[in-house]
């Protein structure tokens, strides 16, 4: 795989190191609290699973499903669930989790349809966030790093379902989209 990597932006190394830095932030913020970790699938899986382990609460953590971009590099507009919650979240402190925020469709429709069902809060931590990309109105609480507008892999990423389980984060070679 790493013959397709153009470079790397991120190493495992930076990656561990502001997860844990992140988690050590949450940890202080929730002191006391049990929250609800909500990954978003797919993209979040390693992100969700590096990050409940440097947070030290009696946490607990679930998954939702949205629809993605399919094979393209940009979000159609349109958001669906493909799994919900198994948990009853009312009342409940929850953190959604997420890898990228882009254009803030996804994280805007979400919020709005969780907000519904009465949680004591809403915290969003997202590992990346390109703010040049932003069509809705979203802000993270917690924010990883800044990532300029270009298509990043690996982590948890994809591009057409590939390159997620890259422990580092990469730019592709531009030949690969155009296959
Ligand atoms: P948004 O609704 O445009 O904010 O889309 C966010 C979702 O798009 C993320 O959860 C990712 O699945 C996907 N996405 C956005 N940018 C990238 C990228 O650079 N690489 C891989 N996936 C991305
Ligand atoms: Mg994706």
């Amino acid at each position: 795989m790493r013959e397709d990597i153009l470079k790397i932006l991120f190493t495992e190394d930076q990656l561990k190191k502001r997860v844990t830095e992140l988690g050590a932030a949450l940890t202080e913020r929730f002191a006391g609290k049990e929250p609800l970790f909500i990954g978003v699938l797919k993209g979040s899986f390693v992100f969700m699973a590096d990050l409940v382990r440097a947070v030290d609460l009696k946490s607990s953590l679930d998954f939702m499903a949205v629809s993605s971009y399919g094979r393209g590099t940009s979000s159609s507009g349109a958001v669906n669930i493909m799994k919900d919650l198994s948990e009853d979240i009312a009342g409940r402190d929850i953190i959604i989790v997420e890898d990228i925020l882009d254009s803030g469709v996804t994280l805007n429709y979400l919020c709005g349809y969780l907000q519904n069902r009465k949680p004591a809060s809403i915290t969003l931590v997202t590992l990346f966030d390109k703010p040049s990309r932003r069509k809705a109105p979203v802000k993270a609480d917690y924010v990883g790093f800044e990532v300029p507008d270009e298509f990043i892999v690996g982590y948890g990423l994809d591009f057409a379902e590939k390159y997620r389980n890259l422990p580092y984060i990469g730019v592709l070679k531009p030949d690969i989209y155009s296959n």
